[in-house]
């Protein structure tokens, strides 16, 4: 028989918990698990992918991305971020994940440390052991928010600094004073920040604010997939310094080409077009916020209000987790996201208010 043989650094990587729970929990169980929308992409967007098909738009198009998608992706972070850049400091990518891969790839060498909140996106530590890096996590406070004086005694000699506000998958938002000073600090000791801002239109209290306001050495990773619910659809970007850009073009290019041609036509129609499906799914994020955190909070579990993104992180007890998994109301347990969040469950409320309610109810008949 063939002995099937693999490369050490895909064998040190363990396949994510998170995708099992697509099929969790048998056939009455209400999926809290899952990191996506659960809204259908804007009309006016599908709409622009068809004709986009129609017309033959069907080939390969330039590396970076269609330059009507990049400019209206300028246009994009000028108006919501005040952040000045042009066509050159773009790539346009198969969704935020891709973006990740490409900065990890290019930046990361042998050894660096890459910097990240634990409890974090589950992707930031396997794609900086890929590179070659070592992840390292940063501790949170006991609000859940990145502790500055703490992470900036770990920031000295790292590589790169990952930054992700909104956060997943703890709800919170970062200030910005928080991200002003960790920002500074980071470039002034040559530490390159990488603003992970999938989430940024869903903040329910605080303004987002976009981390390359504040250094010149600093990218930003953003996507369609959350925003506009076009997870499928693979669409994301990058944006920093012309010099990383170019570098980054190089994995780009061999790994990916560009990204699908009709997905790129989607996008367009997402920055360009009309912006009130975002503002309709954030009021309805926020109202199932209030719904889950005062139902929760209502069987006793204490924590503090989730500011954004649609995740709540719940302490809650290893116990009482499983129980609520093997129940059917399936959330994610905490060491899925880092060593720091034992006995916390990952609670996504991107489902239905019924679904809420429904799994308030079970949690409170598990407590009694
Ligand atoms: C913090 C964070 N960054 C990036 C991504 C990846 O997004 P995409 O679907 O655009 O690849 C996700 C997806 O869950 C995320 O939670």
């Amino acid at each position: 028989m063939t002995t099937r043989r693999y490369a050490r650094r895909v064998l040190g990587v363990e396949a994510s918990g998170i995708r099992k729970l697509f099929d969790a929990g048998g056939p009455d169980a209400i999926n809290l698990g899952i990191g996506q929308p659960d809204f259908d992409t804007p009309d006016h967007i599908k709409e622009a992918a068809i004709r986009s098909i129609r017309e033959g738009k069907t080939g390969y198009t330039a590396n970076a991305g269609i330059i009507e998608l990049r400019d209206a992706i300028c246009e994009k972070l000028q108006r919501e971020n005040t952040l000045p850049y042009t066509p050159e400091h773009i790539i346009v990518t198969a969704g935020g994940s891709e973006a990740l891969h490409l900065v990890m790839q290019t930046l990361v060498d042998t050894g660096d440390r890459v910097l990240f909140a634990d409890p974090g996106f589950v992707a930031y530590p396997t794609l900086a052991t890929l590179a070659g890096g070592r992840p390292e996590g940063l501790a949170l406070d006991a609000t859940l928010h990145i502790d500055v004086e703490a992470a900036k005694e770990q920031m000295d000699g790292a590589r790169l600094f990952i930054l992700n506000t909104p956060a997943n998958p703890t709800g919170m938002v970062e200030s910005e004073a928080s991200i002003r000073a960790l920002v500074e600090y980071a470039n002034d000791r040559g530490v390159t920040v990488v603003s992970d801002e999938v989430y940024e239109h869903f903040t329910y209290e605080k303004e987002h604010c976009s981390a390359a306001r504040y250094g010149e050495d600093v990218i930003t990773i953003n996507a369609a997939s959350k925003t506009y619910a076009m997870t499928g659809w693979r669409v994301g970007f990058l944006a920093g310094p012309t010099e990383y850009v170019d570098q980054c073009m190089k994995v780009h290019q061999y790994c990916q080409a560009c990204a699908t041609a009709a997905s790129q036509y989607a996008a367009l129609a997402a920055y360009t077009g009309d912006q009130t499906p975002v503002a309709a799914m954030r009021d309805e994020y926020r109202a199932r916020r209030d719904i889950l955190y005062d139902g929760l909070t209502g069987i006793g579990l204490e924590f503090p209000r989730p500011e954004g993104a649609f995740y709540m992180f719940v302490p809650m007890g290893r116990t009482l987790i499983q129980q609520a998994i093997e129940k059917g109301v399936v959330i994610v347990p905490g060491e899925a996201f880092g060593r720091n969040a034992a006995g916390y469950a990952r609670f996504s409320y991107a489902t239905s208010r019924e679904n809420l309610v429904r799994a308030v109810e079970r949690l409170e008949r598990l407590m009694e």
